[in-house]
């Protein structure tokens, strides 16, 4: 969601401006835009709707020079897609240009105000109100541009990162933060700014990450400077990144979604590595022993997150109820954080979020913060916004996910719980040595598994291949398999736009099995694990309605795989690791049907990777 890049130094500024945009086109967006200032002084601007490609193509033939520039990708939040609404957004003499990444909440109060004064909109965004208050305050008070900024962005409420340049000083960009993430990369006499660390990594590996409320003032050849609203000087720390260019690029695939699946198991290796060690019959989570007694005396768990991470969170439901007995509720963060929730200082709250910066998780942990539970994060993106809300946490350690559709993250997330699971109950002696030591055996087969599974990707596409006429699927599951048939159907919402429901197996006669006839294909997860009879009576109430199953089923099924139109046969695992390998062929089964039906897989339409608005 919203990209925001930026550069000052000694090189020529726009080809790393796409480059970088390019490199965050995997948040998802609808229009780009890049404003330069030359060695004239002339601050141009140029941006369009669509692709980071049609901004070039647009931009191609213009005056594109200058070693000071911003640049922009924009999600439409206020006003449509077009022209007039993408960033960079001019103020009314044409002296500023601003990038915006946020929501202005009361920007009609402050639009009426300017209004009022004789200011005139080009566009119908919040955030081209917020560069025209800064040229007001600036202009009217004859302040710097760094004070004007102040003033300004104390008369907002809401969310924002922020980039400004002013003609009249090409040395210099302003910007600043809140809610809405902003990573400073400090180069070779250059400084590099963007919404995360993928456009910075291939320059320099030192970043800053800009807090709440922080405006940096970043000066050609100059030492940054960082102060808060109150003018008051920061002295923000300078982290290391760890990653590298290879991770940001498909390495042979034809599209990151599926490079990511493929990942799946290394990442799972890597997620484990230093955590399990199966020759001492140990795990450990090292958040976990650092905080046991706090998670120990927990009166109950409540885990909050949004899309695919709260399916993960269902998983970790049954995992840590079954492994520790602690009660675990599964919130959706956007509805916690308004409903006044019942918060014990003795909760423990889990936030999980592969990009760390969803907006609603990350008000969903200030609020449980607030009422004084303990916060616990699982997030991928190192250095993230939730990450350094909570009080400690794990990462998922998989490397960076480029596909807006969840793929790797999820399987991290999950072996992540099931590692958080098992240190507590090892700590809490509520699983008996045996089961402890045999789970973590087979936690410890995962990556094999998941490779067998995923030699089953030319069968998989071939199946796709009949669902392209489908309008509607329905994916059923029951047990540790119910939050794969939810995680199933996302993902071929996602990214094929066919319409997808998932079910508890045995919900399904309470109202879906309405919908059911011979055009409705129905997969279900029917591994051989306890549930196994139950789900083979639900696989009866469907075939008797004339519905088309696609079972995914373990290896050497005899019965199941006799009924089913379709199965897929997958390597054994004990339940509750099930999901770990049950989720493969869901997520290349809506790969390959979006591939079919020719979607565009790594950004679909509409949705963003990192929702940094509410
Ligand atoms: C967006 C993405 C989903 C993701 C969700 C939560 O909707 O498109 O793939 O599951 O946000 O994101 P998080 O980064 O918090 O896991």
């Amino acid at each position: 969601m919203c990209g925001i890049v930026g550069y000052i130094g000694r090189k020529q500024a726009y080809p790393i401006l796409i480059k970088g945009l390019k490199r965050l086109e995997y948040r998802g967006y609808d229009s780009a835009g890049v404003a330069l200032i030359n060695s004239n002084n002339d601050l141009n601007v140029y941006k369009t709707k669509g692709k980071v490609s049609d901004l070039e193509e647009f931009a191609g033939q213009k005056d594109t020079s200058g070693t000071i520039g911003i640049a922009h990708t924009r999600w439409a939040t206020h006003g449509e897609p077009c022209q007039a609404n993408a960033h960079p957004h001019y103020s009314s003499s044409e002296n500023l240009a601003l990038i915006h990444n946020g929501i202005i909440e009361n920007y009609a109060i402050l639009k009426e105000r300017l209004t009022q004064k004789g200011y005139t909109f080009r566009s119908t965004t919040d955030s081209e109100v917020l560069v025209q208050l800064i040229e007001y305050f600036k202009d009217n008070n004859k302040l710097d541009l760094l004070t004007a900024v102040q003033l300004a962005l104390r008369e907002v409420i809401g969310a924002y990162a922020i980039a400004i340049l002013d003609k009249n000083n090409p040395d210099e960009i302003i910007a600043a933060r809140k809610s809405s993430p902003l990573v400073i990369g400090i180069g070779d006499n250059e400084y590099f700014l963007a919404s995360d660390a993928t456009p910075i990594v291939e320059y320099t590996n030192k970043v800053i990450y800009l807090e709440d409320e922080e405006i940096a003032v970043i000066k050609r050849n100059e030492k940054l400077k960082v102060v808060n609203l109150n003018n008051v000087l920061m002295n923000p720390e300078i982290k290391k990144v760890e990653m590298n260019i290879g991770q940001l690029e498909k390495g042979g695939y034809p599209h990151f979604m599926l490079k990511e699946i493929f990942e799946q198991p290394d990442c799972i290796k890597d997620c484990m590595r230093g955590r399990i060690n199966v020759e001492a019959d140990n795990v450990v989570l090292s958040a976990v022993i650092d905080y046991k007694e706090k998670l120990l005396k927990a009166r109950r768990f409540i885990i909050v997150a949004c899309g695919t991470s709260w399916h993960a969170a269902l998983i970790g439901k049954h995992l840590i109820e079954s492994f520790c007995r602690i009660p675990v509720e599964v919130e959706y963060a956007s509805e916690f954080r308004y409903r006044d929730p019942v918060i014990y200082p003795d909760d423990v709250v889990i936030a999980i979020s592969q990009s760390g910066e969803t907006a609603d998780t990350l008000a969903a942990v200030e609020l449980a913060k607030k009422k004084g539970a303990f916060i616990y994060g699982i997030c991928n993106a190192i250095g993230s916004s939730i990450p350094r809300a909570t009080d400690t946490g794990s990462y998922i350690h998989v490397g960076p996910e480029i596909g807006v559709a969840s793929t790797k993250a999820f399987t991290g997330q999950v072996t992540v719980l099931a590692m958080l699971a098992l240190t507590l109950a090892k700590e809490k002696k509520s699983l008996s040595l045996k089961t402890f030591l045999e789970i973590v055996k087979e936690l410890n087969q995962i990556p094999q598994k998941m490779k067998k599974v995923l030699d089953m990707n030319t069968r998989i596409a071939e199946l796709a291949k009949i669902f392209t006429y489908a309008h509607n699927f329905i994916y059923l599951g029951r047990g540790y398999s119910y939050p794969v048939a939810l995680e199933g159907a996302l993902k071929l919402k996602e990214i094929s736009y066919i319409h997808a429901e998932g079910y508890p197996a045995a919900e399904m006669k309470h109202g879906p099995i309405a919908l059911i006839d011979a055009e409705m294909p129905v997969v279900v997860i029917a591994t051989h694990n306890g549930m196994y009879e139950k789900i083979l009576s639900n696989i009866q109430e469907i075939k008797a309605r004339k519905g088309r199953v696609i079972a995914i089923v373990t290896e050497g099924d005899k019965v199941i795989s006799k009924i089913a139109d379709d199965y897929i046969e997958l390597p054994a695992t004990i339940e509750c690791l099930d999901p770990l390998i049950t989720t493969i062929p869901l997520q290349l089964l809506a790969y390959h049907i979006a591939v079919c039906k020719g979607k565009d897989v790594d950004q679909p339409r509409n949705l963003a990777k990192s929702v940094t608005v509410e």
